[in-house]
């Protein structure tokens, strides 16, 4: 009870100065898009234009997303992290430029409503650059470099004492993000919970140093086990780097050919033989996306006991996928042909995000009580 009384407070405040902050001229207006009702929840989340999405951020995050923009409990706000993404690309930054048209197509295709998410690019907001320069006054080297996330990151991608400081500096920046709009739920992936952590930390320093000032986020994690996809290739996560990703753009033909090589079970020769279901990644991904478990468990008995054949089995997969991802396709191709439009909600959830943001500037900056002209 009192910890969501705290919540609302911090809230209100943002809301109650929102009048007071200067607009920032942007090209594009912002939309006529009402302030929200105090008690609509604020939802933050994000992504680094890196590359297409694909079907495993479907599952992973952009289902959440679509559930949570039908629900008018919502105010969302998703954040194309282009600053986040230059942290391990400053030599490619053509690459994440690039990517940011891309990512805006991808998200319209998959069905996320212009009208109901504000889509924000975070190289556009002062705030998202001020705010870490506040907050890494309170996280110690030592915290940094603990991030499980952030770790793993820095092996996997192979830095060692090169790391760049501003990759090492991410969950700062990420806290920023998601403190600048007051957002109380985050949805993410597994593999970000630790910077949830490291928000959460944050802000409980800030409000105990500073006076109660930052929302308290939670992350809002997916709960299926299948919400991590294995790539078609069926070695660990499907990511872009391992080239073993369905994209959301992939045209029906490139998805059949990529379900066709998929791995099932080596000892499965003839339909006759009995087969495996666990591991088997054709099952796999039609546990993660074929709607009719109990036809599903049939199929997997009828596998197990021998009798049915790779290649139906594939063809079902190839039509659920292609069901789920034709709509997307259609949309896609509508906003190929409308980037303006496009770009115009860009803009628009951008400029509302400034006049949010400077809100939350301006309360940090009187909190700790720096001069101010
Ligand atoms: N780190 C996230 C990712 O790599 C992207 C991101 C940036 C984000 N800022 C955020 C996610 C704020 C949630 C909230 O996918």
């Amino acid at each position: 009870m009192d910890k969501k009384k705290v919540v609302l407070t911090g809230e209100d405040a943002v809301r109650q100065s929102h009048d007071k902050t200067p607009k920032v001229a942007l090209t594009g207006e912002d939309a006529s898009r009402q302030s929200p009702a105090k008690t609509m929840k604020i939802v933050l989340t994000g992504d680094r234009p890196s590359g297409n999405l694909h079907i495993g951020h479907y599952v992973g995050s952009l289902a959440t997303r679509l559930q949570l923009q039908g629900d008018p409990n919502y105010e969302i706000y998703i954040l194309i992290a282009d600053l986040q993404a230059l942290t391990d690309n400053a030599h490619q930054p053509a690459k994440v430029k690039n990517a940011v048209m891309e990512l805006m197509l991808d998200y319209l295709a998959v069905g996320l409503d212009p009208q109901r998410v504000h889509f924000v690019l975070q190289s556009a907001v002062p705030a998202l650059t001020e705010l870490p320069m506040y907050y890494m006054n309170l996280v110690s080297q030592a915290r940094l470099e603990r991030n499980p996330t952030v770790k793993n990151e820095i092996k996997s991608k192979g830095f060692h004492k090169d790391v760049p400081v501003g990759f090492v500096n991410y969950p700062i920046s990420q806290a920023a993000d998601i403190t600048a709009f007051g957002a109380s739920v985050v949805p993410v992936g597994a593999d970000q919970a630790p910077m949830l952590e490291q928000t959460r930390e944050i802000v409980h320093t800030f409000n105990q140093l500073y006076g109660e000032t930052l929302v308290m986020p939670t992350a809002l994690l997916p709960t299926k086990a299948c919400c991590r996809l294995v790539g078609v290739d069926g070695n660990g996560k499907m990511s872009k780097s391992l080239g073993n990703c369905i994209y959301l753009k992939d045209d029906a033909t490139t998805v059949a050919q990529k379900v066709w090589q998929m791995y099932t079970d080596p000892n499965h020769v003839k339909i006759t033989d009995p087969g495996q279901v666990e591991g088997n990644v054709v099952f796999m991904y039609l546990d993660a996306f074929y709607s009719d478990q109990k036809h599903l468990a049939e199929l997997k008995d009828q596998y197990r006991r021998g009798g049915l054949g790779d290649v139906a089995l594939k063809k079902l997969l190839t039509a659920t996928l292609n069901n789920l991802l034709a709509p997307m396709r259609e949309r896609r191709a509508y906003y190929e042909q409308h980037r303006d439009e496009v770009l115009g909600y860009l803009r628009a959830g951008t400029q509302h995000a400034i006049n949010i943001t400077n809100q939350t500037v301006q309360r940090v900056r009187n909190a700790i009580g720096i001069f101010q002209l």
